[in-house]
């Protein structure tokens, strides 16, 4: 049965009935109210803007006060984001707000990645909200939630067209946070053509597919002013927090030698129609949109990436605890896949370093064995000379004996003749 048919099976068993005396639970409106007074708000702004372009202005304009503010360089080598939280209170309700602003935004020389560094923050938000979810013990009624609820996106006021930076930031951002795109320093462009520069914005939004968030109309209460005010989108904004006096009043305005610019004055600029929107009338919407729209969608692409999943393949319900198993048991599998490919790695490589010394060995025996072969042919012939020379050495002798007999026969034959000539010559003759 689907699940439909479900509900409406239960709505059919619930039996309406009359009560015939007040019983109280028409105040549960009203504890809501109370407890959530008691609790506090949070709201987180991210302000995207080039450096100079009058983030911080605006934000001191729009919630009446002094943040904190420093003037960044232009030399940012990267996009940084920087986050300040202040406790502000109104009447007795009390607000945390958070207010990020991109430091560098659009001053590098390639502004490829300058997105990414929003991205990851906004990811970043998202990853500690649901870790905290996760948790055995979660906290959330005190937790710091830092999800960005509006991002305020200041587009230049050239007058041209938006810069592929602005498009491409606003895509990849479009599906993660409730995008507000502004017209900044509004005061320093023509009327005429703010009318054709905005008309030019929407029309480029839409065609490159850019989801800008729209004020809800679901609500009949404010159905009627978020329809007009959809159409004036983008908001084109004046910044400043300097008082001038007009008529008996001081209000906040930007005063220039050829006349005085109002911020709250709704024919200079649409100011109050951004207050109204993002703070009197959509501050709630801008809150659950992002709880139930993008948080939603980051957790649930997180979580299947994770391995979970509602269904199985025959859509089937699956259980947290079967899901839990399953991958248990595909970690074992690979655990032992792992192991099983290491294990035959290891035998592989053994086998080849058994091969190696083998080849070595083999290639050290038969340089051993030329050696040998040498060394045996070098004897032979040291043998065949040494032969040689002992018959040198003999013949040698031989000759030596045999002159040495011719001398000393020599000598006796000449003393022989000696004698008998002496003999001769004595008389004996
Ligand atoms: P960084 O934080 O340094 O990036 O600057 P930022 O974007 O916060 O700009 P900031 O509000 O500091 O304003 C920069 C300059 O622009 C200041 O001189 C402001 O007075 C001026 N400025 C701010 N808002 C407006 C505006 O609406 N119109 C005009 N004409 N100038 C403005
Ligand atoms: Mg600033």
């Amino acid at each position: 049965m689907a699940s439909t048919d479900v509900t409406r099976q239960l709505d059919t068993n619930v039996r309406p009935l009359s009560m015939s005396g007040h019983v109280g639970f028409d105040s549960l409106p009203d504890q809501l109210v109370s407890r959530s007074t008691g609790q506090g708000f949070c709201f987180n702004i991210l302000c995207i803007g080039e450096t100079g372009i009058g983030k911080s202005t605006l934000m001191d304009t729009l919630f009446n006060t002094n943040f904190e503010n420093s003037e960044s360089t232009h030399f940012e080598p990267k996009v940084k984001l920087r986050a300040q939280t202040y406790q502000l209170q109104e009447s007795n309700v009390q607000l945390k707000l958070t207010v990020v602003n991109t430091v560098g935004f659009g001053d590098q020389m390639n502004k490829e990645d300058s997105y990414q560094h929003v991205v990851k923050y906004i990811d970043a938000q998202f990853e500690s909200y649901l870790q905290e979810e996760l948790k055995i013990k979660r906290s959330l009624h005190n937790y710091h939630d830092t999800r960005i609820h509006a991002c305020l996106y200041f587009i230049a006021p050239t007058g041209h067209s938006l810069k592929s930076l602005d498009l491409v930031t606003m895509k990849k951002l479009d599906s993660k946070v409730n995008i507000i795109p502004v017209i900044a320093k509004a005061d320093t462009i023509s009327k005429s053509e703010l009318h054709k520069f905005k008309i030019k914005i929407m029309s480029e939004l839409v065609s490159n597919g850019v989801q800008i968030y729209q004020f809800p109309i679901d609500d009949e209460n404010v159905a009627k002013i978020n329809t007009t005010m959809n159409s004036h989108l983008p908001f084109a904004v004046v910044g400043s927090t300097e008082e001038v006096k007009i008529g008996n009043k001081m209000v906040k305005a930007r005063q220039y030698p050829w006349g005085v610019v109002q911020v709250e004055n709704e024919s200079h600029c649409d100011f109050v129609k951004l207050r109204e929107m993002l703070i009197c009338v959509n501050m709630e919407d801008l809150r659950e949109q992002t709880h139930t729209r993008h948080y939603e969608l980051y957790r649930r692409c997180k979580l299947e990436e994770m391995g979970f999943t509602d269904t199985d393949a025959e859509n089937k319900p699956v259980s947290l605890q079967e899901t839990y198993e399953t991958k248990r048991q595909e970690f074992l599998f690979e655990l032992q896949k792992r192991e099983e490919e290491m294990r035959q790695m290891f035998v592989q490589r053994v086998k080849e370093k058994e091969t190696e010394l083998k080849d070595a060995e083999r290639e050290l025996q038969g340089k051993f064995e030329h050696l040998k072969r040498l060394h045996q042919e070098e004897r032979v012939k040291l043998d065949e000379k040494k032969t040689m020379l002992e018959d040198e050495m003999s013949g040698f002798s031989k000759r030596k004996i045999a002159a040495e007999l011719l001398q000393a026969q020599a000598f006796t034959g000449s003393m022989n003749i000696k004698k008998d000539k002496d003999r001769k010559n004595s008389g004996f003759m």
